[in-house]
């Protein structure tokens, strides 16, 4: 399942076929033999022989081709097995900073250097100055086919992304902070175990948001924390706040019997982001000044690189660096234990204040309301001007919208011709969040948007949820569910397809 063999029609030029891979979570051991465990770091090396006309990339420190078209890579910092990373096709790359360029298919290479031209170098020296020095060298992105499941993958030296990043406006530019991010909290810092995935991704999501405060201001990142906060109260209420992968901490070795145990790549879901972003905001919240926690998680960096860790070496090395608080006891406030944020399901017991991020969340709030309203006062409506609203803004407007529907009868319909500029737009978030309102509304004359959408890009975030929203519904949106898959399946990836599968109640829930 680890490699991805893809025909011409699934790549964007349709000309050549492609083949990549994704290792995390425990894939890679069907690509090579491995420790294929996170606890354990090592070196690679690797020589690939490919096809004329095509080029090799991998997650490495470097690369050389050599005659016959074979590639040599070498990286040699440690690394856990999930890191390692190859794709094989047409692709080509431009450079978009003195250690960054962008590699994808040809026709798409003018707008991936367009997209994050000049922007990516800042990000790294944000990243650096927050939390020491970027070790991997290079840092390029590869933008993937548009099957590809994830966002962005941070593999060393060469993040892979979707290609849905490529918005035209540098909207999505989030998911590389993040990618970015990784470079400290995850591939330099690692979980030593995938029961322990918010030690990566938590961490990596406060980073991240500590990088775009920097560069964008508090306000913007507080409406973009806020859009992930709705998210996480989503999955909450999709899977119920007492589910066992609604904890920090969870069991993946059964103990007594290997058929009952839980697969790492199942428990990927917004709880160790963004549950974590809140237990790593609540540490922060217990030093009380900015620059101390900065100061602190720099140290953790260093006192933790090139290592695979768990929660309680963490945690123990933030009381020692703050002994003031250990001293005071802070891990066992009762309602606020760490051990309770670790093993207890539910919604975070502290958020942090995303208040800041009010000036921009308050007018989408408003306008929501009015949407929600039994008889729509049009005038209020035409009044709020949305042409200069941000892409977060009006995600964070569709998904209070959202919250609401079923709207009253009419009202979605009526928003989707005021405003074209969301029903008919081409960025993918704002895609999925209108997919998403069209099936809680039971909007039928837009059924064709959620093929559209899902038959255009495979990503796992996108597509469970509206499966999910689809098969939740009305027959003919189960309907809808079925003919989408029967006409998508071998574009997705092996993963996703089960995982749909296991919605649609067809086989294949191994
Ligand atoms: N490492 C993850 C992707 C991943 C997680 C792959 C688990 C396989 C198993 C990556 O860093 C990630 O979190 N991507 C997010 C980005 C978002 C949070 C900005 C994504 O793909 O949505
Ligand atoms: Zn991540």
């Amino acid at each position: 399942p680890q490699v991805c063999w893809l025909s011409p029609e699934q790549t964007a030029g349709k000309q050549k076929p492609y083949m990549y891979t994704q290792g995390q979570a425990v894939l890679n051991r069907s690509f090579f033999p491995c420790f294929d465990t996170p606890s354990v770091k090592f070196t690679y090396s690797a020589t690939v022989k490919v096809p004329e006309g095509f080029t090799a990339v991998m997650s490495a420190t470097s690369w050389e081709k050599q005659k016959d078209n074979t590639f040599v890579f070498k990286m040699s910092q440690p690394i856990p097995s999930y890191l390692i990373a190859l794709v094989v096709g047409d692709i080509v790359s431009a450079d978009v900073g003195p250690r960054s360029r962008v590699w994808a298919e040809p026709c798409l290479i003018e707008a991936a250097k367009k997209e994050y031209d000049g922007v990516i170098e800042e990000f790294l020296v944000v990243g650096e100055k927050l939390f020491g020095p970027y070790v991997w060298g290079r840092y390029d992105i590869l933008f993937m086919p548009p099957s590809f499941p994830f966002g962005g993958m941070e593999n060393p030296c060469l993040t892979f992304v979707t290609p849905c990043l490529l918005a035209g406006d540098r909207s999505l530019v989030d998911v590389i902070i993040h990618e970015i991010s990784h470079s400290w909290f995850g591939n330099l810092v690692t979980n030593a175990t995938w029961g322990e995935f918010w030690l990566n991704e938590g961490f990596t999501m406060y980073a991240q948001r500590r990088i775009s405060t920097e560069v964008y201001g508090l306000p913007y990142t507080c409406l973009e924390a806020a859009t992930g906060r709705a998210l996480l109260r989503q999955h909450m209420d999709a899977t119920g706040e007492e589910h066992p992968l609604n904890k920090l901490r969870v069991v993946i070795e059964p103990g007594l019997c290997l058929f009952l145990g839980v697969n790492p790549d199942d428990t990927y879901n917004e709880t160790p982001y963004e549950k974590g972003y809140c237990f790593v905001s609540y540490l922060a919240h217990l030093v009380g000044n900015q620059s101390k926690f900065d100061a602190f998680l720099q140290a953790y960096v260093n006192r933790f690189k090139f290592q695979s860790i768990t929660a309680d070496d963490t945690l123990s090395f933030f009381l020692e660096y703050f002994p003031e608080l250990k001293e005071k006891g802070v891990d066992s406030i009762p309602g606020f234990e760490f051990e309770r944020w670790l093993n207890t399901p539910g919604w975070p017991p502290y958020l942090p204040d995303l208040s800041p991020g009010q000036q921009l969340m308050r007018p989408a709030e408003e306008l929501a309301e009015l949407w929600a309203a039994d008889g729509l006062n049009m005038e209020a409506i035409e009044a709020v001007d949305i042409t200069g609203w941000r892409t977060y803004q009006l995600v964070y407007f569709l998904d209070q919208v959202l919250q609401k529907s079923p709207l009253p009868e009419g009202n979605v319909k009526r928003l989707s011709k005021m405003y074209p500029k969301i029903s008919k737009a081409q960025n993918a978030e704002l895609r999925l969040r209108w997919c998403q309102i069209v099936l809680k509304n039971n909007l039928e004359a837009e059924y064709s948007k959620v093929k559209d959408f899902l038959s255009s890009q495979g990503k796992q975030k996108y597509t469970l949820p509206l499966y999910r929203a689809m098969w939740g519904g009305s027959e003919a949106s189960r309907a809808l569910a079925m003919e989408t898959f029967s006409a998508t399946a071998p574009q997705l990836h092996i993963n996703v397809q089960n995982y749909v599968k296991k919605i649609l109640g067809l086989e294949g829930a191994e």
